[in-house]
C-alpha cells in the first residue's frame, strides 16, 4: 500500500514543485551552506526557513558563530558526541535541529536545557542506549522527536516528561523488549508513533491507552505473534495501523474491534494461513486493506470480509500459496472499487465474488495460474463494466490447449457451465514433517461449478466429513483438516477428495511424525456380505496408507465375443460396495486392487454366484437394456454422445445421460478414456461406473 511507505500518510509532506531555494546572505561558517529553504512544520504548514547546512563535514563540535537568525541547523553525518546549551543559546529562532548520524551515546551529553522554540529534533542513528527520566527538559514546544535507529534498550517511565506538545515520535529500530504505557502518559498530543523494528514479542492490554489523539501507529517488524484483545484500547482517533512484517498467524480481530475509526490497515508480510470467517467485520471506516506478501496464506474463506461500508481498495497480492477465494468471501462491501489479486496462486475467481461487489471498477488478476474453464467464464459472458489491469499478462495456464492464451481471447461461450473440481496444487504440500504433539492444519481447496464438497480420508481409511468431530480430527467446511496434537501412530497418508456431480479430484499428503511413517498392513481381504439375484454386497477391512483402490468384476458366462470387465474406482474412505444390476444365477468374480503410498500394490479377489430370480420376465428386459447401455456407454463415451435408452431420443452428452439413469454414472471423467487391462492380458473394454458406494 502506497500510504505506508516512507512518511506516514497523515502528515506526509507533499513534494511541492519548484519552490525556490535562495542564498541567505549572512556570514556563513566555513564549509557550511546558508540558504533560505522551503520548510514544513510537523503539521505540514509551508514556511521558509533560514537554513545552515553543515551536513557531512566530519566535524566533532558545533561550528561557532552561526548566524543569529538560523531557523534550521543541519548537522547530519558528523562526529559530534557532546553538545552544550551555551553552544546554541543565542539561536533564539532555531526551530529544527538535525543531529542524526552522529556519535551521541548518552542523553546527558546532549545538554539542551531550554529551547522553548524548537519544534523538531533529529537524533536518529546515534548510539543512545538508554533514556532516563526527564531526558528532554525545556523542550515544551517540541513537535517531532526522532530517536529511531539508536541502541535504546531502556526508556524510563518518565523519559518524555515535558514534551506535552509532541505530535510525532519515532522509536523504531532500537533494542526495546517492551512497550511501556507510562511513557505515553505525558504525551497527550501524540498523533504519530513509530515503534516498529524492536524485538517486542507481545503488545499488552492497554499499552497505548493514554494516546487518545494518536492517528497513526506503526508496529512493523516487531516479531509480534499475538495481539491481545485490549491491546489497542483507548486509541479513539486511530486512522492508520501497520502490522507489517510480524509473526501474526491470525487476524487480531478482537483488538481491531476496539479501534472503530480505522481507515488504513496493513497486515502485509505476516504468516497468516487463512483469512477466516468474519476476520474483518463491521469496520465502518476502513478504506484500504493490505494482505500482501504472505508466504503462508492459502485461502480467503467464506464471509471473511463482512460489512465494510467504506472499503474502496483491497490489496491481496504476491501470496505464493493463495489458491482460493471463496465465492462468498465478501459480503456488503458497497464501495469497493479496486480489487488487486495479481501474483497469487489463484486458478480462478468466482463469478459470485465479482457480483458481490456492486461498485467494482477494476480488477487485477494477472500472474495467476488461471484455469480457463467454466469458473472464469464470466470474464467473457456478459459485457463487463470491470476494467482488467494489465490484460496483456492475464493469461490462461490451463488447460494445455489454452495455455498462454489471453483470457480475453478464449471462446468461453462454447463452454458448458459445469466443470470438475481441481484441487489446487499449491494449497498443501505432498509431504510434511511434524513433531509429536504438533497441531497440524492441512488446507484443501478446490474451485468448480457447481461448488465442490470436500472430505478427507485418514491413513486408516476413515472418512472425515465437514463439521464432524472425530477425536483429534476436525474438518472445516472450506476443506481444512485440523489435527490437534498429532501422535506418531497418526502418521501416514492423508487424502483430500473434492467432488461435485461431474466428478472428483484427490490430492494426498504424507505426514511424518518424528520422522516415522507406519508400514502398510500385510494382508488384504475381500468378503462377500450379501448375495441377491441382482446384486452382491462386498466389504473389506480399511487398509493403511492406500492411495487408490479399484474394484473390478466380471462374469465369464456372459462374455461371448466381447469380454467385459467392469471397473469402479472406490472413493477413499469407502469400505463396502454394492455391485448392482447383475444377472441372476450367474457366477461373478470380483477383485479389489489397492495401491499403497510406498508403491506396493495388492489384490484380493472373491467369487460369488447370484441367486435365482423370481420375476423372470421383467428382470431379463431390464438387464438387456442395461447391458446395452453399459456397452453403449463405452462406445459413446468416446464419441461424446449417447442416445438415451427408452428415456427419449434427444442426443445428450454422455456424462449427463449416464447420470440421468440413476445409480450408474461416470466417476472421474478424466479417466474416462482409460482402457483397463484385463486379468488375462489382452485389452478389455472397461466401463468406469460407480454403483452406489454404501457409506458415502
Ligand atoms: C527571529 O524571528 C523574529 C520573528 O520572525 C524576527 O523578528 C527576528 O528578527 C528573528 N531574530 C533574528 C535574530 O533573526
Ligand atoms: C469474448 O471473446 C471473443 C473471442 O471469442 C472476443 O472477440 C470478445 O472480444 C470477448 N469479449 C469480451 C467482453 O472480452
Ligand atoms: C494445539 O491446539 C490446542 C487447542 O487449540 C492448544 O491448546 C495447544 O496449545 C496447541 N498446541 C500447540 C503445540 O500449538
Ligand atoms: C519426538 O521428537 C521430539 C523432539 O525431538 C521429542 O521431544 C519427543 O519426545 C519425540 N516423541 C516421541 C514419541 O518420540
Ligand atoms: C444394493 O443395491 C440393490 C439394488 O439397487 C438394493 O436393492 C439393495 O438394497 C442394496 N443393498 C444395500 C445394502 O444397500
Ligand atoms: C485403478 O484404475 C485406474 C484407472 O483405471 C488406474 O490408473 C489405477 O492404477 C488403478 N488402481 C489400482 C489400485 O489398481
Amino acid at each position: 500500500m502506497r500510504g505506508f511507505q516512507g512518511c506516514s500518510l497523515l502528515l506526509c509532506v507533499v513534494a511541492a514543485a519548484a519552490i525556490p531555494i535562495v542564498p541567505w546572505k549572512v556570514k556563513c561558517p566555513l564549509q557550511c551552506v546558508c540558504q533560505i529553504r522551503p520548510w514544513y512544520t510537523p503539521r505540514s504548514v509551508y514556511r521558509e526557513a533560514a537554513t545552515v547546512d553543515c551536513n557531512d563535514l566530519f566535524i566533532t563540535a558545533v561550528p561557532k558563530d552561526l548566524p543569529a537568525g538560523t531557523q534550521t541547523l543541519l548537522l547530519q553525518s558528523n562526529n559530534i558526541a557532546r553538545l552544550e546549551q551555551s553552544e546554541l543559546d543565542y539561536l533564539r529562532n532555531l526551530t529544527e535541529l538535525d543531529l542524526s548520524q552522529n556519535s551521541f551515546s548518552n542523553v546527558w551529553d546532549f545538554g539542551l536545557k531550554s529551547m522553548p522554540q524548537l519544534l523538531s529534533l533529529h537524533l536518529e542513528e546515534n548510539r543512545l542506549a538508554e533514556l532516563p527520566d526527564c531526558s528532554f527538559p525545556g523542550l515544551g514546544s517540541l513537535q517531532e522527536l526522532y530517536l529511531n535507529h539508536n541502541q535504546l534498550r531502556r526508556i524510563a517511565p518518565r523519559a518524555f516528561t515535558g514534551l506535552s506538545s509532541l505530535l510525532r515520535l519515532h522509536l523504531n529500530s532500537n533494542l526495546l523488549r517492551t512497550v511501556d504505557s507510562r511513557w505515553f502518559q505525558v504525551l497527550p498530543s501524540l498523533e504519530i508513533l513509530m515503534i516498529g523494528g524492536n524485538r517486542v514479542d507481545a503488545i499488552l492490554d492497554m499499552n497505548f491507552r493514554p494516546l487518545s489523539n494518536l492517528r497513526s501507529l506503526v508496529l512493523a517488524g516487531m516479531n509480534l505473534r499475538e495481539i491481545s484483545d485490549y491491546a489497542l484500547e483507548g486509541l479513539r482517533s486511530l486512522e492508520s495501523l501497520s502490522f507489517y512484517d510480524n509473526k501474526l498467524v491470525a487476524v487480531p480481530k478482537r483488538a481491531l474491534q476496539r479501534v472503530p475509526g480505522l481507515k488504513f490497515l496493513d497486515l502485509n508480510k505476516n504468516p497468516l494461513q487463512r483469512v477466516r470467517q468474519s476476520d474483518f467485520t463491521n469496520m465502518l471506516h476502513l478504506k484500504e486493506l493490505g494482505l500482501n506478501n504472505m508466504e503462508e496464506l492459502v485461502s480467503i474463506d467464506k464471509f471473511a470480509l463482512i460489512n465494510l461500508p467504506e472499503l474502496t481498495k483491497l490489496d491481496v497480492t504476491n501470496n505464493p500459496k493463495l489458491s482460493f477465494i471463496h465465492p462468498n468471501a465478501f459480503h456488503h462491501l458497497p464501495q469497493m472499487e479496486t480489487l488487486m489479486l495479481n501474483n497469487n496462486a489463484l486458478s480462478a475467481l468466482h463469478k459470485q465474488t465479482v457480483e458481490s461487489l456492486p461498485n467494482l471498477q477494476e480488477i487485477s488478476i494477472h500472474s495467476n495460474p488461471i484455469r480457463c474453464d467454466c469458473v472464469i467464464r464470466w470474464v467473457n459472458s456478459t459485457e463487463t463494466r470491470i476494467r482488467f489491469i494489465e490484460p496483456q499478462s492475464t493469461l490462461c495456464a490451463e488447460p494445455p490447449d489454452l495455455k498462454r492464451r489471453h483470457i480475453r481471447d478464449v471462446p468461453f461461450r462454447e463452454m458448458t457451465d459445469r466443470c470438475l473440481p481441481l484441487i489446487s496444487t499449491r494449497s498443501f504440500p505432498s509431504r510434511l514433517e511434524v513433531m509429536d504433539g504438533d497441531n497440524v492444519s492441512l488446507h484443501c481447496r478446490a474451485m468448480a461449478e457447481p461448488d465442490p464438497e470436500i472430505y478427507w480420508v485418514t491413513p486408516e481409511g476413515v472418512k472425515l466429513i465437514p463439521y464432524a468431530h472425530d477425536g483429534r480430527y476436525r474438518v472445516h467446511p472450506e476443506g481444512t483438516l485440523e489435527i490437534v496434537g498429532i501422535s506418531e501412530h497418526e502418521a501416514g497418508l492423508y487424502t483430500c477428495v473434492a467432488h461435485n456431480l461431474l466428478g472428483a479430484d484427490t490430492k494426498s499428503i504424507t505426514v511424518l511424525v518424528n520422522s516415522s511413517f507406519p508400514r502398510s498392513e500385510a494382508s488384504l481381504e475381500l468378503a462377500v456380505l450379501d448375495v441377491q439375484p441382482y446384486h452382491i454386497l462386498l466389504s473389506w477391512k480399511p487398509h493403511l496408507n492406500a492411495v487408490s483402490s479399484n474394484l473390478t468384476w466380471s462374469s465369464f458366462l456372459l462374455s461371448s465375443s466381447l469380454d467385459t470387465t467392469n471397473v469402479a474406482r472406490i472413493p477413499l474412505g469407502t469400505h463396502t460396495y454394492n455391485i448392482t444390476r447383475l444377472h441372476q444365477d450367474t457366477e461373478y468374480w470380483a477383485c479389489l486392487h489397492v495401491a499403497f503410498v510406498d508403491l506396493q500394490a495388492k489384490v484380493a479377489c472373491v467369487n460369488a454366484r447370484t441367486k435365482e430370480a423370481i420375476h423372470h420376465q421383467r428382470f431379463l428386459g431390464d438387464t438387456q437394456c442395461l447391458l446395452t447401455l453399459l456397452a453403449l456407454g463405452v462406445l459413446l463415451l468416446a464419441a461424446g454422445l449417447v442416445a438415451r435408452c427408452g428415456f427419449g431420443d434427444e442426443p445428450r452428452r454422455a456424462k449427463d445421460a449416464l447420470w440421468d439413469m440413476g445409480a450408474v454414472h461416470v466417476v472421474y471423467p478424466r479417466l474416462a478414456q482409460h482402457w483397463a487391462q484385463g486379468p488375462r492380458g489382452g485389452p478389455l473394454l472397461a466401463v468406469e461406473v460407480q454403483a452406489e458406494p454404501l457409506d458415502s
